[in-house]
Formats: C-alpha cells, structure tokens, sequence
C-alpha cells in the first residue's frame, strides 16, 4: 500500500504512560514534522459520549451522537487540533471519566474504522510522527518507521501518578491488548525500546539510531 506522497511517517506505539507522547512530540519538533497524537481522537470521542451519559459500550449511540456533531481535527502548527462544536475539548480528554471509559469506545470497531480513514488522511498535509496503539500496524503498516516504546508497569504507574492523573492502566492495558480490531502489539518489525530507565531524549537518540539504520533520509537528522 502506497499513499503516492512524499510524506514520511514516523510510527510510535506502546502502552499507556511508557513516555511515548514526550518522546513522539520531541522526536517531532527535532526532524520539524507535525506530531499527531492519535490517543486524543478516541479520548475526544469518549469524552463526547461522557458529556452526552452515553454508555461507553453503547456504539450506536456514539455514531449517532459523532453524526450530529461538528467535529473538526486537523494540522496546526505542526500539532493536532480538535474542535468539537466549536469548543477544543483541551484538557477534559484527561479526566478520570475518559480515562475509564476509553478504551471501551476504542474497542469497538465501527469507531476504529472511522478514525482510521481519519488518521490516514494527515499524511496528506505533512511529514508525521504519529503515536497510538495501532500506527505501525494497522494505520501505516508500510512505513520502515516503527518504534514501540515500552516501560515496566510499575515505572508506567509511577510516571502516570506523577502527573496527577488517576488512571487505571492494567484495565486500559488489558482492554487494549486483548480487542479483536487492532489490538495494541508489538509487531515484527518495530524497533522496541524500554524507557524505563531511560530519559526522553535518551530514547529520542535511540531512535535517531533505529532511523538511521533503516535509510531515513540524513537531511532531517542532520537539524
Ligand atoms: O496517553 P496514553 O498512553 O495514556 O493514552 P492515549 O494515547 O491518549 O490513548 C488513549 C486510549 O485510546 C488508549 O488506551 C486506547 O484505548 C485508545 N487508542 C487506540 O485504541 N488506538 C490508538 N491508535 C490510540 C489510542
């Protein structure tokens, strides 16, 4: 499969609080590509259903409400922005309610099949490094660009504490691995990395490594 564009697409996936965000948006702002976090599309379609006391396993009517809703995304300075009916849902894609219910709406694949097409469509506009559960295998399976950046799940609870945020990560961790669309995995040929004990730009220069190795063009590593 082949986009027919010059666009390149850096693929980082891992589990919940492995460091992949501060990596993928430091990896990003060092090659300047835009930086797309995936999570926060399926944290917004979460939070719509919470705002809406919509059941996270009640599809039907999440794509309805999604039907009657703006929701605009796109590439904004090199980020990704979100508008839903006007309003950036900013930092309510954090809240414990979408935390909870997440990865059931992520489960479900009539919501997965809509974002793909979405999550496709940013190669359009840029050179990406994108971030998820799925990129490397199911989004962009033909990028030679594929990181999967682990931690031990204690560092992983750590971190996440750290940050102020009450999460449940085995949950989020179990659902996510075990969905029959896209599950979370470590695919063949992704390039794993434990952060664990690791700094950010330890793990961004292991993966300046893992480009180099695969024939990413110089130029962008050279900034
Ligand atoms: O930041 P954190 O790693 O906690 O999660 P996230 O990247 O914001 O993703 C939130 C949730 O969205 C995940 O737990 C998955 O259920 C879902 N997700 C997904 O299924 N596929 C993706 N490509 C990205 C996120």
């Amino acid at each position: 499969m082949s986009t027919g564009t010059e666009f390149l697409i850096v693929a980082i996936d891992g589990p919940a609080a492995s460091g992949k965000s501060s990596v993928a948006r430091n990896l990003a702002q060092r090659l300047d590509f835009a930086y797309i976090n995936s999570g926060a599309l399926y944290r917004a379609i979460a939070w719509l259903a919470a705002m809406h006391h919509i059941p996270p396993d009640d599809i039907a009517a999440i794509m309805s409400r999604l039907d009657q809703t703006s929701f605009e995304f796109g590439i904004r300075n090199k980020e990704l922005f979100i508008l839903m009916d006007g309003t950036n849902p900013g930092t309510h894609l954090r809240e414990h309610i979408v935390n909870r219910t997440v990865s059931i709406v992520a489960s479900a694949a009539e919501i997965r099949a809509f974002l793909l097409i979405q999550l496709r469509a940013f190669v359009r506009y840029d050179n990406l490094v994108m971030e998820g559960r799925d990129i490397g295998s199911s989004v962009f399976p033909y990028t030679p660009f594929k990181f999967y950046i682990d931690a031990s799940p204690h560092i992983r609870a750590q971190r996440r504490e750290a940050q102020g945020f009450q999460d449940d990560l085995r949950y989020r961790d179990l659902v996510d691995s075990s969905r029959q669309s896209s599950p979370l995995a470590l695919v063949e040929d992704a390039y794993r990395i434990d952060s664990s004990t690791l700094s950010i730009d330890a793990v961004v220069d292991r993966i300046f490594e893992g480009l180099k190795a695969q024939n990413f063009p110089l130029a962008y590593l050279q900034r």
